[in-house]
């Protein structure tokens, strides 16, 4: 596995290996959910790439950026041990050099739920992955559901700008009790810990109300907004069932959607989803 610091040393790299390229772009401090999408990839393609990259421009000033939980000898390790061929971890300065002003901006998509709520973050997110597209040229990208609103986001942007790539969304992978995998379950106490798995049983309510029948999209967010408020350590941020392609908050009955929530456990921001009813192929 090679692993480089600068874009030159990356290109140089790459163009050695054979195509289909899989990428999966990560943010480190790995985990499972990551280690799915590698494997897909690995599946699926000739050479499979990583990056690691805490991406400044996607964190408000207000968040996590400064905390966010880093051990890159860990994460390399866990790339070689799953066939890993490439590996880019750039500096801030590579990434976003002295003079920087080119942004790229999904619209629409961006406004409701995490965009509502982090004001430019989807901003950060399809500029850095534009960039990544650009450096490393793959013919298929991995994303994971548990981001759901990115992976709809990155999948129009790689539309628009006609990157000649397969957008890939791979299933969310959650711990024994439910509890998606995050980066940001570690800042977890364990009553904390504990209390987090009431984003998964929310979400599991409503699916279930779905699956026996229940159609109606108020009754859904009511299911959830239920269950979160039986747990006195969340404290809600937003609830939605939305349509699973457009976004868009749906009302009365739904044949599908997309359940998402964003809860703080303590300091700590979770967000989670499920789709139910129709689901497309990726
Ligand atoms: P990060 O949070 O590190 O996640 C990298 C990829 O792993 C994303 O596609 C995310 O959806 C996926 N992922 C995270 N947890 C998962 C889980 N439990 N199951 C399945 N997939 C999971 O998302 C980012 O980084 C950044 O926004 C990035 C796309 C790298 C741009 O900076």
């Amino acid at each position: 596995m090679k692993v480089v610091g600068s874009l030159d040393a990356m290109r140089a790299a790459r163009a050695s290996l054979p195509d289909p390229l899989g990428l999966v772009p990560t943010m480190g401090f790995l985990h499972e959910g990551h280690l799915s999408l590698v494997r897909h990839a690995r599946a699926e393609c000739a050479s499979v790439a990583a990056s690691i990259f805490v991406n400044p421009t996607q964190f408000a000033p207000t968040e996590d950026l400064s905390s966010y939980p880093r051990d890159l000898d860990r994460d390399l390790e866990m790339l070689e041990a799953e066939g890993v061929d490439l590996v880019w971890t750039p500096s801030e300065d590579e990434m976003y050099p002295a003079g920087f002003q080119t942004w790229v901006t999904v619209e629409t998509l961006t406004r409701p739920l995490e965009g509502a709520h982090r004001p430019g973050h989807f901003r950060g997110v399809t500029t850095v992955v534009a960039k990544l597209f650009n450096a490393f040229q793959p013919q298929r990208a991995y994303f994971g559901q548990k981001d759901a609103q990115q992976a709809v986001v990155v999948r129009c942007m790689a539309m628009d700008l006609d990157f000649p790539l397969q957008v890939i969304i791979c299933p969310t992978v959650r711990e024994a009790d439910g509890l998606a995998m995050s980066s940001r379950n570690s800042y977890f106490d364990p009553q904390q810990r504990q209390a987090a798995v009431v984003l998964f049983q929310a979400l599991s309510r409503a699916s279930e109300a779905f699956d026996s029948g229940e159609r109606e999209a108020d009754k859904l967010r009511q299911l959830m907004t239920e269950t979160l408020a039986g747990e006195e350590l969340a404290r809600l941020e937003y609830i939605s069932v939305a349509h699973p392609d457009t976004l868009e908050e749906l009302s009365g009955p739904i044949d599908s959607g997309l359940l998402s929530m964003a809860v703080f456990i303590g300091k700590v921001r979770l967000i989670d989803n499920m789709l139910v009813g129709e689901q497309r192929e990726s």
